[in-house]
C-alpha cells in the first residue's frame, strides 16, 4: 500500500509532462501547440503494456475527465467498475479462454492492461451507447495526455456475456438492475509505440 502510493506520487510528478510516446520522446511543450489536438492525433491504442501498474490516484484522475464527458441530458447514464487487482483479472481471463476454447484470443482480450475499466449502459435510455461511448473517449485521450496508454475493448463484452461460466466474473462487477456491460477500457503503460492506422479523409466533406 504504501510502495503503491510511493509509486503513484512519482507516477504522477513524471506524468505532468509525458505522453505514451514520450518514452521514446520528450513532447514539445512550447505553449503555441495545442495539446488537446496533439494529444487526440498521438493517441493510439495499445495493446502491449508494462507489468507496472497504474496508481488509483492517477486512475480516479482520469475517471473524473470520463465522467465530464458530454451526455444526454446530463443523465450520466453509465456505471464504471474498474479492476486492477491482478488475481481478478487473470480469473477473468481464464475464464473468457475456457468459455471460448474455438477462439484462441479470447483469453488475450484484454491486451495485457493492468487495469481494465467496464462501463456498462443504462438499458432505460436510447442514448446511453453514446454516453458511454464518450465516457470512454475522454478517459482515453486524458490518460495518453498523462502517459498512460489505453485500448478500447468490445471484444470482452462479448466473451463475458454470451455464456454462463463468465457470468459470476461479469456479477461479481456489481451493475445495477437495468444496467448492461457495454464497453471495456484497457489502461497501462505502453511498452510499444504503435504508428497510426490510415484515416480515410473521404469519410467526411462540407455540403453547401
Ligand atoms: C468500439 C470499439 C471496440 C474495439 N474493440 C477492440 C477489441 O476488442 N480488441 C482490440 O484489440 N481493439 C479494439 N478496438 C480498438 C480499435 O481496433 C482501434 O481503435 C482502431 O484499430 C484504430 O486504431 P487506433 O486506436 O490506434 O487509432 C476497439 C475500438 C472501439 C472504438
Amino acid at each position: 500500500m504504501k510502495i503503491n502510493i510511493l509509486f503513484g506520487a512519482a507516477l504522477m510528478a513524471m506524468l505532468m509532462a509525458c505522453t505514451p510516446q514520450d518514452n521514446k520522446e520528450m513532447a514539445d511543450t512550447k505553449e503555441d501547440k495545442n495539446h488537446v489536438v496533439e494529444t487526440i492525433m498521438a493517441r493510439r491504442s495499445i495493446r502491449k503494456y508494462k507489468a507496472e501498474p497504474v496508481a488509483r490516484e492517477v486512475m480516479t484522475q482520469i475517471l473524473d475527465c470520463g465522467i465530464n464527458a458530454p451526455n444526454g441530458q446530463n443523465k450520466q447514464s453509465w456505471e464504471i467498475r474498474v479492476v486492477d487487482n491482478p488475481e481478478l483479472l487473470a480469473e477473468m481471463s481464464k475464464a473468457m479462454g475456457e468459455a471460448h476454447p474455438q477462439i484462441p484470443m479470447a483469453k488475450d482480450c484484454f491486451r495485457g492492461a493492468p487495469v481494465m475499466v467496464f462501463i456498462a449502459r443504462d438499458l432505460s435510455y436510447d442514448f446511453s451507447a453514446y454516453d458511454c461511448g464518450l465516457l470512454a473517449q475522454n478517459m482515453m485521450l486524458s490518460a495518453w495526455s498523462m502517459g498512460v496508454g489505453s485500448v478500447c475493448l468490445g471484444s470482452p463484452v462479448r466473451f463475458l456475456t454470451d455464456n454462463d461460466l463468465c457470468k459470476p466474473l461479469v456479477d461479481k462487477l456489481g451493475f445495477s438492475e437495468g444496467y448492461e456491460l457495454s464497453l471495456c477500457v484497457g489502461f497501462g503503460y505502453a511498452d510499444e509505440a504503435p504508428d497510426a492506422k490510415p484515416r480515410d479523409k473521404q469519410k467526411y466533406r462540407f455540403v453547401d
